[in-house]
């Protein structure tokens, strides 16, 4: 059984995906459509379902009020969730001032400040976008495969044998120990009483103290803040230090133009009109890359586990190419069980943008100003587009390129994420790893659940595995 079918059976999804015409509208033309369908049970309820059951949430909506629904949300107006490619695609593809992105009213804005890449909107957001896009190009991060693969090697070397542990924070070892060597060009577990060892530190709990239920409070306190409060502004503080004095060592160093790491690279970068970042940039920049990129790419290679390990033939076929295949075989095996993955687990299942005009979305149409969210979970179970997709299937991949507007774990349009190339090297790089040194088992048949982590969902229990000899 599959952890989403007792929610809702493939029976009863949509058939055929019609067109759906969506984009901007005057206000007289939006007159002639009606608003969404509600869903009508008390705000706090929806918020406290949507934060920890947003799969039953966003299934059952869909099912009783169609692929275009509304909802009472943490943010004070009302979010429409859609799930029709058509939408996605106008949100995607439109001009940036007509649709900006959500992610400058998320909860991170207090910790990332508002003029960071992924919470500015605008002009600044171009500014800062362009500003990092060069380090994160494919052939640049090509050159962190090695980097990758010590990570991983060392990191398996120290699993258990023959008894049951979490994937999950093994994994975000891994990605820490990438993010600390890409980012801020630290190698290898850094010496104590180094800046490097308390930006380490420091990262790592505060990653741990943000899942714990305690931090979805403080989400709540911080929500629409550009300062953060509580605890958080603590935690950041213990953050903030070591993270100015590794800027202030790098700045100071005389072999910046050689590194390759991406702080090296920003403190040389300059803007169109010759500006350079400032230290408040650079640290609000460089946060937001170890928020963004840390526990996303760990729990999206626990989930490839949890599913793998439940999906015998997916494993046995990805386990034979890496081990017996050509590169070639190898290489495909790898893409097609993460591609699966992402779209069967995508651990960041909803994003949003805010059409500052009225909007069409089919049938429906909603005023300016409103927030109008894309389930990605939902688009990825359409079982007109993804035939059986409760099933985890890599092969469904093997003749087929991901769809701009069906396959959307890393967003899309000026927004797509950023990390993206960053992302799919790790997780190719540690699976393929993984698969050629390990024989992995469930420590029990039951799929695990999501549940809801900040912006991202992850397995119940981190996705616990057994090692076999
Ligand atoms: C599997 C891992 C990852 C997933 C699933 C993921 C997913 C996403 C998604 C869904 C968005 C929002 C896109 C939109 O609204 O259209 C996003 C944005 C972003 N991501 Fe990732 N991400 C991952 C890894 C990373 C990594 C490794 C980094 C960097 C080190 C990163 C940096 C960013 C940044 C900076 C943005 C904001 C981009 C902007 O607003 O222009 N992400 N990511």
């Amino acid at each position: 059984m599959n952890a989403l079918s007792p929610v809702l059976t493939p029976r009863e999804l949509v058939g055929d995906a019609p067109p759906s015409p969506a984009g901007p509208l005057d206000p007289a033309e939006a007159a002639a459509f009606p608003g969404p369908p509600e869903i009508t049970l008390p705000r706090t309820l929806q918020i406290l379902r949507f934060n920890q059951r947003q799969i039953e949430f966003v299934f059952r909506a869909r099912r009783e009020l169609g692929e275009v629904f509304r909802m009472r949300g943490t943010v004070d107006d009302s979010p429409v969730i859609t799930s029709h490619p058509d939408h996605v695609q106008s949100l995607f593809t439109a001009k940036p001032e007509l649709a900006p992105s959500l992610t400058g009213e998320s909860p991170l804005r207090p910790i990332v400040g508002p003029n960071s890449v992924l919470t500015a909107i605008g002009p600044r957001h171009m500014r800062q976008r362009k500003l990092l896009l060069p380090p994160f190009h494919g052939e640049a991060i090509e050159r962190y495969a090695q980097m990758i693969a010590d990570a991983a090697e060392r990191e398996i070397d120290r699993w258990p044998v023959g008894r049951p542990f979490a994937l999950a924070p093994r994994m975000q070892a891994i990605t820490l120990d990438v993010i600390m060597a890409g980012i801020f060009g630290i190698e290898g577990r850094p010496r104590r009483g180094t800046p490097e060892h308390g930006l380490r530190t420091a990262t790592k709990n505060l990653i741990n103290a943000s899942t714990l239920p305690a931090a979805q409070l403080v989400e709540l306190m911080n929500i629409g803040r550009d300062e953060p409060v509580g605890i958080a502004k603590v935690g950041l503080a213990m953050l903030d230090r070591p993270t100015y004095r590794v800027i202030a060592q790098r700045r100071a160093t005389d072999d910046l133009g050689e590194r390759r790491d991406i702080l090296s690279l920003l403190l040389q970068a300059r803007t169109e009109d010759g500006e350079a970042l400032t230290d408040q940039e650079m640290r609000d920049e460089l946060l937001t890359l170890v928020l963004a990129g840390h526990e996303t790419t760990a729990n999206q290679l626990a989930w490839t586990w949890e599913r793998l390990v439940r999906a015998p033939a997916a494993y046995e076929r990805l386990r034979d190419a890496v081990r017996f295949g050509d590169a070639d075989a190898s290489a495909a095996a790898v893409e097609t069980t993460i591609l699966e993955s992402m779209r069967s687990r995508p651990v960041i299942p909803i994003i949003g943008r805010r059409v500052k005009v009225p909007w069409r979305l089919g049938a429906f149409a909603v005023p300016a100003d409103t927030p109008v969210t894309m389930s990605i979970l939902l688009v990825h179970h359409r079982e007109d587009v993804y035939p059986d997709p409760y099933a985890f299937r890599p092969e469904r991949w093997d003749d087929n390129k991901p769809g701009t507007y069906t396959w959307i774990p890393f967003g899309g349009g000026i927004r797509r994420c950023l990390g993206a190339a960053l992302a799919m090297a790790e997780q190719r790089v540690v699976l393929e790893t993984m698969a050629r040194r390990l024989d992995l088992e469930a420590d029990d048949p039951e799929p695990e659940r999501a549940v809801h982590r900040n912006v991202t969902m992850i397995p119940s229990r981190g996705a616990r595995v057994i090692r076999r000899r």
